[in-house]
């Protein structure tokens, strides 16, 4: 996709962290906005630095996980704005600790924002770009998906977080294939980012009630929110330049987006693995960051 002036991009997640830095780039290249988050007041203070810098942008308040306002979503940004050129299924919480400790409710709202968050997303915006496209053959649009590293590789005591974005990449790339058989003119890519400063370690404060555990957490779960808070603080990249590196990715149409290069040579190894039948555990043997990891979390989990 190489021309975004005029167009119209919608970024879910859109009042903080990545989907704000997102909504930044995206107005630097002239487009008009849709921002949906859970959160309003994070969605208006968003909203209100955009317009500052005299862009055209609206928020829709709703839960990704709800299909019908997803639904709703859609129409409400066409009707407002047109046809949607890039859809970015951004929103997406966290949690840790050691999978047999995680609770239904933890299973329900992590597959439910940051898999069906993705999927209700498709299903809604899909359609409409795929009608656009019809109806006028220099229109382009673009689906991207945010996973995360977690999405290509496993690790100790993040199992949901990582069982769900290893559907959004399989999701994803379900989605390229099936594009491929109808279109040239809309496609998809996913953004598999590493530690980013952001305020996912804070995700609970939009967790829905009935999702709410009532038991205190466990040892590991504090453990990982420990170490994942001070990976977070510690991103090798910011969310701007992320961003930054999104849009460039879309305009050279990559389907992959990795803004830190270590993971290919753990990707290699974790496949070379696969392939080879051996077990797991491998393929981190030869990264410190993900041994130290482990060691701080076994010595966390025993203490
Ligand atoms: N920060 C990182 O290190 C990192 C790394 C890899 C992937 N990611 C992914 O990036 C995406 C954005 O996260 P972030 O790091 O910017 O976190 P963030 O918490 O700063 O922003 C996420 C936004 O999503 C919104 N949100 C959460 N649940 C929602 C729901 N049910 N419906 C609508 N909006 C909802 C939140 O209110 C928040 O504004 C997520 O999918 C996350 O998994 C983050």
């Amino acid at each position: 996709m190489k021309n975004f002036k005029d167009g119209v991009a919608v970024i879910t997640g859109g009042g903080s962290g990545l989907g704000q830095a997102l909504a930044h780039v995206a107005v630097s290249r002239g487009m008009k906005v849709v921002l949906a988050d859970v959160q309003a007041e994070a969605l208006e203070q968003t909203l209100e630095q955009l317009r500052a810098l005299n862009a055209e942008a609206i928020g829709v308040v709703l839960d990704v996980a709800d299909a019908a306002a997803v639904e709703m979503l859609a129409e409400r940004a066409e009707a407002h704005f047109g046809p949607v050129n890039l859809m970015f299924n951004n929103a997406g919480v966290a949690s840790g600790g050691l999978i047999w400790e995680s609770t239904d409710k933890d299973w329900d709202w992590l597959l439910g924002v940051n898999v069906k968050g993705v999927a209700n997303g498709i299903r809604a915006f899909t359609p409409r770009m795929l009608t656009a496209a019809a109806a006028n053959p220099g229109y382009q649009g673009c689906i991207v998906n945010t996973a995360s590293l977690a999405g290509l590789l496993t690790g100790p005591a993040m199992g949901i977080y990582s069982v769900s974005k290893h559907a959004v990449v399989a999701l994803s790339e379900c989605l390229y294939h099936d594009l491929g058989l109808v279109t040239e003119q809309v496609r998809t890519a996913v953004l598999c980012p590493s530690y980013v400063t952001t305020n996912i370690g804070q995700c609970h404060r939009v967790r829905p009630a009935e999702l709410t555990n009532s038991n205190e957490p466990t040892r590991s779960q504090m453990a990982t929110a420990a170490l994942s808070q001070n990976n977070l603080n510690n991103g090798s990249l910011t969310a701007a330049e992320v961003a930054e590196i999104t849009f460039r990715s879309i305009e050279q149409d990559n389907f992959y987006i990795f803004p830190t290069n270590e993971v290919h040579d753990l990707l290699r190894d974790r496949f070379k693995h696969i392939v080879e039948e051996e077990n797991p555990d491998l393929p981190y043997a030869q990264s410190e960051f993900l041994n130290a990891r482990r060691e701080l979390l076994k010595e966390a989990i025993s203490r």
